[in-house]
């Protein structure tokens, strides 16, 4: 169903096909579309937990996968940097195939995940840490660490500091700065927001739009439906492996469904 035609911004997906979004917002600032995943399909074993997704995320946007636990939000992110194999589908970057490509491959086209739950080294420092996100470079990182340590100071303070002895947020800072030392021109997040107190939510969410601005492409997956929303030009929500709804992150906050699904608020 194409969007744009039925007048309606929030569009109902009911095939495997693309959602599409006509041509409202199917264009990011550059007008190129980044990352294009088709058909997607990933099954563990006999079990199916990607049953054909199709999305677009255009340069320079942040773009949303939002559902409930066990949706097959990792399973897609994981796919998309070859952690995962799909059973079928396609996955292309800058027009180039990814699904036949190693995760190292993947990452030195330019896209990097940070991972559900962190995953930060924690017996390493912070430095060391942000070392390892640039492990497949061989260039000089001076200038990405004076990049990073500006978008997170308080890490810069903590330069020396076991990775294990920070606090979730700091952790959290740290994994998504790692992740940035790979100079990605995609950063995928996964949770970001999971366990951290709403204070610190608000500062994670701060800067993925503060990344934004400086024009980085973002895919955000996160079941903090309400921020991720207010964060994203576009959204999708993801239910039992499929694509249900799509839509602006505006209208998506407005829709009824994912109001009483996602944003805790029933119907009066
Ligand atoms: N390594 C795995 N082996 C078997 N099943 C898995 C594995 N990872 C995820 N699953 C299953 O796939 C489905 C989707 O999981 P996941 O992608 O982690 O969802 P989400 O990130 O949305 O919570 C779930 O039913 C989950 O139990
Ligand atoms: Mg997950």
């Amino acid at each position: 169903m194409n969007v744009a035609s039925t007048g309606n911004t929030v569009g109902k997906v009911t095939s495997a096909g693309g959602p599409g979004f006509g041509n409202k917002r199917s264009e990011g600032l550059s007008g190129k579309i980044l990352l294009k995943v088709s058909d997607l399909k990933v099954s563990y074993g006999g079990i199916e937990a990607v049953r054909g997704i199709s999305f677009d995320v255009p340069e320079g946007e942040i773009v949303t996968l939002i559902g409930a636990n066990g949706a097959g939000k990792s399973s897609t992110l994981r796919s998309i940097v070859g952690l995962e194999k799909p059973a079928s589908g396609s996955i292309t970057f800058n027009g180039m195939e990814l699904t036949s490509m190693g995760t190292e491959q993947i990452v030195k086209n330019g896209i990097t995940l940070v991972p559900e739950g962190r995953r930060v080294f924690v017996n390493l420092s912070v430095y060391e840490n942000l070392r390892m996100g640039a492990y497949l470079r061989n260039d000089d990182l001076a200038k990405d660490l004076d990049w990073v340590y500006s978008l997170f100071p308080r890490l810069k303070e903590r330069h020396w500091q076991a990775a294990g002895t920070l606090s979730g947020g700091e952790q959290q800072m740290l994994a998504i700065a790692r992740a940035l030392m790979s100079r990605p021109q995609m950063i995928m997040m996964d949770e970001p927001s999971l366990g951290l107190a709403p204070i610190i939510v608000q500062e994670v969410f701060d800067i993925i739009r503060e990344i934004n601005h400086q024009g980085m492409t973002i895919l955000l997956v996160e079941q903090n439906a309400n921020m991720a929303l207010k964060a994203a030009d576009k959204g999708y929500v993801m239910e039992t492996g499929r694509i249900t709804l799509s839509g602006t992150g505006k209208d998506l906050a407005e829709n009824q469904e994912v109001k009483e699904a996602y944003l805790g608020k029933s119907r009066k």
